[in-house]
């Protein structure tokens, strides 16, 4: 026992005085597949992706069944009533996004949260159905499988179909999760149904969890394609549940529900190129520009996680949010300057007063104001790697953790409330502390901006890293870190998924830095630059894929959260 009790103590004395460059080096090395390979959040999903893989599938026929099999076994954030981003390459190089964002209702108006006071209830575009905008998940999943998938619907689904008809056993983190929610979940009479225990207790690792309305829709979806969501009986069903709680989600809403291939964000840094998703989705906006700004502070001669080095990248993350909250929305409604944003010369200009030994207040980079923002990890990401050279990148979400804890009566699937990523009103912050401007304001039929950063980044041309997350505005920044750690840094996945991160995102005005893995000498500098640096826990949960030559595959799932790599 003494010695068991020695060795511990031990351990934890290297683990704190030993510089974290030496730990992630022991970090032990990934498997390496060579003919598949699939990173999400949750075991049973990843599995399906591998066994449509195995079956013959390729990287988007794998992809689909992941989704799917996520709005299962992943109910807070794995979806069909949400939407989200796809980001592809092919294995003939062809390079492609797709959009499948929500859209307002088409009674959506711009007040629509504020009293008549002009005041913003907070709690109306979070909580209940007023707070969904119209799904684009099934819309996207069915175009995607049209254009690039090689198996038909039914096959893909039947992963998703049997998790939901014979039901799982919940893991300790899905228990636990479904038991926070409770409470709120209740309050909605579709969500006790599903998610709350007959008698009323809490669940518990092991249980079997059940979700026979939720098979039954996505047989509907299996059979008659997304006629079997945008109409018939589910689309009534959703439309009731909307007058149950509130909502104005319309049966014309869902049945013009369309989602759109999007040319993607491309930025070159280094030897790499990266494929980015463009508005709504504010993620490949904002690594362009912070990518560019780095290249210019030679970002490659200073060690990694110094603070030097997070002096810079907190500074170009400063200067690149301030713009996304200013310039960012729907492209089919703004007019986004996207040129001028991404052009080299106005982003030299943009970090030309770079000081190296002081932060520049986020007060004199635009004007705003103190609001904190809450820790969540209720978005999903998910890769999938072919044997041919299929690779996607899948960002997906409900927004909030349980999206609006409104489930579709009969239907057994949760509603999403991002109608909270508008701004609701001028400088009120949503959930996440961002505050937008009028390009991100409410308005029918209107697509809410997103952080979600699904990213391909090719070296030479060949696929070198396939990356996203959960955790809102730190989706950006955690994407940008993995990536530089693999391609600045050399690390391997598994090295670069640990490493530790921080995020900066303008407002507020702090600097952000995982607890007890920066040293006290290193925080100090920061503090010295006159940088606010806030220690929390976890920033972002996120899942990758990094390829070495010859298409051989690392994947990467974060030891934050429940992630799994399947692959062969
Ligand atoms: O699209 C967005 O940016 C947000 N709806 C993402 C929300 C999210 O990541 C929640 N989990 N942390």
């Amino acid at each position: 026992m003494f010695k068991s009790l020695f060795t511990s103590l031990s351990l934890l004395l290297i683990f704190l005085f030993q510089p974290f460059q030496q730990i992630i080096a022991q970090v032990s090395y990934p498997s390496v597949y060579e003919n598949g390979v699939v990173t999400s959040a949750e075991k049973h999903a990843s599995e399906a992706g591998l066994k449509i893989l195995r079956e013959g599938g390729n990287a988007i026929d794998a992809a689909v069944a992941v989704q799917f099999a996520l709005a299962v076994t992943l109910p807070r954030a794995g979806n069909i009533g949400g939407g989200g981003f796809m980001v592809l390459h092919t294995a003939d190089g062809e390079i492609n996004t797709l959009d499948f964002r929500e859209k307002a209702p088409s009674r959506a108006t711009r007040d629509m949260y504020l009293d008549e006071d002009g005041e913003y209830i907070s709690e109306m575009s979070k909580i209940g159905g007023l707070a969904s905008g119209v799904p684009g998940t099934v819309d996207g999943m069915v175009t995607a499988l049209e254009r690039y998938g090689t198996l038909a619907l039914e096959i893909v689904l039947e992963p998703a179909i049997q998790l939901a008809e014979k039901g799982y056993q919940l893991s300790h983190s899905q228990a636990r999760s479904l038991n926070s929610a409770a409470n709120r979940l209740r309050e909605f009479e579709g969500s006790r149904q599903v998610f709350i225990k007959p008698d009323g207790t809490e669940w518990q690792a092991g249980d079997l969890f059940v979700q026979k309305d939720l098979a039954d829709t996505l047989r509907r979806i299996a059979s008659m394609g997304r006629r079997g969501f945008y109409s018939g009986v589910t689309a009534r069903m959703i439309v009731d549940e909307m007058q149950r709680t509130g909502g104005i989600i319309s049966l014309r809403d869902l049945r013009d529900y369309k989602s759109v291939w999007r040319d993607p964000v491309k930025a070159n840094f280094k030897e790499f190129e990266l494929y980015m998703m463009p508005p709504p989705s504010s993620g490949g906006v904002v690594i362009k520009q912070v990518l560019a700004m780095l290249d210019e502070l030679e970002i490659d001669q200073f060690k990694f996680n110094s603070a030097d080095y997070i002096h810079r990248m907190a500074e170009a993350l400063r200067r690149s949010f301030a713009d996304r909250n200013y310039w960012l929305g729907d492209p089919d409604f703004a007019g986004i300057p996207m040129e001028r944003l991404t052009s080299e010369e106005y982003l030299f200009q943009r970090i030309s007063n770079f000081d190296p030994e002081q932060a520049t207040p986020s007060i004199d980079v635009s004007q705003g104001e103190f609001h904190a923002f809450q820790e969540s990890d209720q978005t999903t990401h998910f890769n999938v790697a072919d044997r041919f050279g299929n690779v996607v990148a899948v960002n997906t979400t409900l927004n909030g953790s349980f999206g609006s804890f409104v489930t579709v009566s009969g239907a057994g699937f949760l509603l999403n409330n991002e109608m909270d990523d508008f701004s609701a009103k001028p400088g009120e912050p949503n959930m996440f502390g961002l505050i937008g401007a009028e390009a991100n304001a409410i308005e029918p039929g209107k697509r809410m901006l997103s952080s979600m950063s699904p990213t391909i980044a090719l070296k030479n041309g060949e696929p070198f890293f396939a990356g996203g997350g959960a955790g809102g505005p730190r989706i950006i920044t955690a994407t940008l870190q993995n990536f530089l750690n693999a391609a600045l840094f050399g690390m391997n996945a598994n090295q670069a998924i640990t490493a530790p991160r921080i995020h900066h995102q303008w407002l507020p005005d702090k600097l952000y830095v995982e607890r007890l893995y920066f040293s006290s000498d290193t925080l100090q500098k920061l503090e010295g630059f006159g940088h606010d640096v806030d220690q929390i826990g976890n920033i972002a949960l996120t899942h990758f894929i990094l390829f070495e030559p010859e298409n051989r595959m690392q994947g990467a799932a974060d030891s934050r959260g429940d992630g799994h790599v399947a692959g062969y």
